[in-house]
C-alpha cells in the first residue's frame, strides 16, 4: 500500500491550492512527482508504483486510468523500480558531438552498467538515454536525478560516479567551472 507522508502532504497542500476547484486534475503531474520523491526518500528507489497512482486518482477525483496514462507518457516518471541514482545521458546531437559517448562509456565502466535500461547489480544506478535537457551550451550533459552535470568527459564522469558510490553528492553544474544553466532546475 502507499500513503503520502507528512513531508509530501505539506507539498500537496501547496500544489492543490494552485488549481481552482474543478481543475484539480491538472495537479496530477506535480502529485506524481511528489510520490516519486517520497519513494526515493523511503526506499532509495524513486519510482511511482501503481498503488501510489491509485491514491493520486482518488485524491484528485479522477479515473485511475488517466493517472496511469500521464505517468507512462512523461519520461521523468519511473513506473518501475530504479537504482538509487538515475543516470540520464543526453544523447541529442549537440551532446553527441561533444562526447556523450564518453559520458556513456564512463557510466557503464564506473557504474557497472551494461547499457541503457540497465540497473547495476548493487542497486546504485539505473542508466537511461534522454533527449536534449536544454543545457547544450555546456554539452555534454548528464542528469543525475534532478541535477545537471555539464562539460563532462570520461574522467570527470568517472569521478562523479565514484563520488556517488561513496554517498557523496558533488555540486552540480559545469565540470570545468563555466556558467551553468543548472540554476534553472531539473525536471520540476
Ligand atoms: Fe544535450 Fe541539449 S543536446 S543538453
Amino acid at each position: 500500500s502507499f500513503a503520502f507522508d507528512a513531508e509530501s502532504e505539506a507539498k500537496i497542500a501547496t500544489i492543490i491550492r494552485r488549481y481552482p476547484e474543478g481543475k484539480q486534475a491538472s495537479a496530477v503531474i506535480p502529485l506524481l512527482y511528489v510520490a516519486q520523491k517520497q519513494m526515493g526518500r523511503q526506499t532509495g528507489s524513486a519510482w511511482v508504483p501503481r498503488v501510489a497512482m491509485d491514491v493520486i486518482a482518488e485524491r484528485l477525483g479522477m479515473p485511475p486510468i488517466r493517472v496511469y496514462e500521464v505517468a507512462t507518457f512523461y519520461f521523468m516518471f519511473n513506473t518501475r523500480p530504479i537504482g538509487r541514482y538515475h543516470l540520464q545521458v543526453c544523447g541529442t546531437t549537440p551532446c553527441m558531438l561533444r562526447g556523450s559517448d564518453e559520458v556513456l562509456r564512463a557510466c557503464k565502466d564506473a557504474g557497472g552498467l551494461k547499457g541503457y535500461g540497465d540497473t547495476s547489480a548493487d542497486g546504485n544506478f539505473t542508466l537511461t538515454e534522454v533527449e536534449c535537457l536544454g543545457a547544450c551550451v555546456n554539452a555534454p550533459v548528464l542528469q543525475v536525478d534532478d541535477d545537471y552535470y555539464e562539460d563532462l568527459d570520461y574522467e570527470s564522469t568517472v569521478r562523479l560516479i565514484e563520488a556517488l558510490k561513496r554517498g557523496e553528492r558533488p555540486k552540480p553544474g559545469s565540470a570545468i567551472g563555466r556558467h551553468s544553466s543548472e540554476a534553472a532546475g531539473g525536471a520540476t
